[in-house]
């Protein structure tokens, strides 16, 4: 029954839509909320064992690399401990340096990836503690695993990552508070913070689901463009590959992600009126930044599509299009960005006529190398 279509034309914009109610599955009965804590049972570790770690090690492919790039950003942040992120192809076959107290995260959907799978069991190999964050729980990857963190987001069948990802991320969220409160880098009110904040957030996804009409309204803009670029710093600059991917994989459109600041160093000699340029803008530490990298976008010609935090009514004066993206906090946020990314990737792919749910070429798991 879960694999129904329920009314939606596809699976992907189902999947998309199911956002806020897969939220709510993941974060439902994990908050301590007294204790601004959270309670990751599946982990297997201690306050003690995860004090032990002063490395983290995220491994993964495709969106789920990208939730982990997320991770880096807000786990080193909240608990000041260094997370290295690696794709997992590479990985294997690095003969990786892998110490006793680095904590090893492989991060799947479908818990099947022959890759990620591949590097688990080349870490396990060496005796080291592996942990999962994983959404089919009953996989290699979720078996093979000493703990894992199931994501709680459901069958997916669209074979480009929605509900899956932003569950991923959310887990990342969870594990640094968990592992914040553990080794005491957040505060108990810190930590409360933190939960009110991702309590709010399955609301905010509705709304900003609510985009969805200037998403078609842009799309149909700007249907002829071949090439497109997605712009992001800190935080945005991961969620900005990802909205290339999503673009990409689904409606054949070139598209790279790129940090903003590293425009100059290549991409900006692309810009012409034929490329299209995704700023991702929130009212966060880097908006300056970010806003004088779209005047030299603009400046050259370049059309920008810019995605701006509600109530900001500057930044995106000179875009051809703003969307006014709610505000979750800085942590947050970006995960609000990415579901107005998605809703933008879908629209293109549909006025285009392309098949969203099983694009050409593509495999919902890569399970030969
Ligand atoms: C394929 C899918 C992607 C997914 C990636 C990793 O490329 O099309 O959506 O992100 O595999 O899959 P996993 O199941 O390991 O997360």
């Amino acid at each position: 029954a879960e694999a129904e279509k329920r009314g939606f034309p596809n699976y992907m914009l189902k999947e998309i839509h199911e956002q806020p109610q897969a939220l709510r599955a993941l974060i439902g009965d994990c908050l301590i909320k007294d204790e601004g804590d959270v309670l990751l049972e599946g982990l297997g570790l201690d306050d003690e064992a995860l004090r032990s770690f002063d490395r983290l090690c995220l491994v993964a492919c495709g969106s789920s690399w990208h939730a982990a790039l997320i991770g880096k950003y807000l786990i080193e942040e909240q608990c000041r401990i260094p997370v290295d992120v690696e794709i997992a192809s590479e990985f294997r076959y690095r003969n990786p340096i892998i110490s006793e107290t680095t904590l090893v995260i492989p991060i799947s959907q479908s818990g099947e990836t022959a890759d990620t799978l591949a590097a688990l069991r080349e870490v396990k190999g060496r005796n080291r503690r592996v942990v999962s964050i994983c959404n089919v729980i009953d996989s290699s990857i979720a078996r093979e695993s000493d703990g894992i963190i199931h994501t709680h987001a459901g069958l997916e069948i669209g074979v480009a990552s929605t509900k899956a990802f932003t569950n991923q991320v959310v887990a990342l969220y969870l594990l640094a508070i968990r592992l914040g409160r553990a080794t005491g880098t957040i505060s108990r009110n810190r930590g409360l913070e933190m939960i009110a904040d991702l309590t709010e957030l399955p609301d905010l996804v509705e709304k900003t689901l609510k985009l969805d009409f200037n998403a078609e309204e842009i799309a149909c803009e700007h249907l002829t463009a071949c090439d497109a670029i997605y712009l992001g710093r800190g935080i945005c600059y991961p969620v900005a590959l990802e909205g290339a991917l999503k673009l990409k994989e689904i409606s054949y459109v070139h598209a790279d992600g790129y940090p903003a600041g590293e425009m100059k160093h290549g991409p900006i000699a692309l810009i012409d009126r034929d490329m299209l340029v995704f700023v991702l803008a929130p009212r966060d530490r880097h908006l300056a930044k970010v806003r004088s990298n779209m005047e030299e976008v603009v400046t050259r010609g370049g059309r920008v599509i810019a995605l701006c935090s509600e109530g900001d009514e500057e930044t995106g004066k000179k875009a051809e299009f703003t969307l006014s993206i709610p505000w979750a906090g800085e942590t947050l946020s970006p995960l609000l960005f990415n579901v107005a990314l998605q809703l933008l990737a879908y629209n293109f792919a549909i006025l285009k006529g392309k098949d969203v749910d099983q694009p050409r070429n593509l495999a919902k798991s890569v399970t030969v190398e």
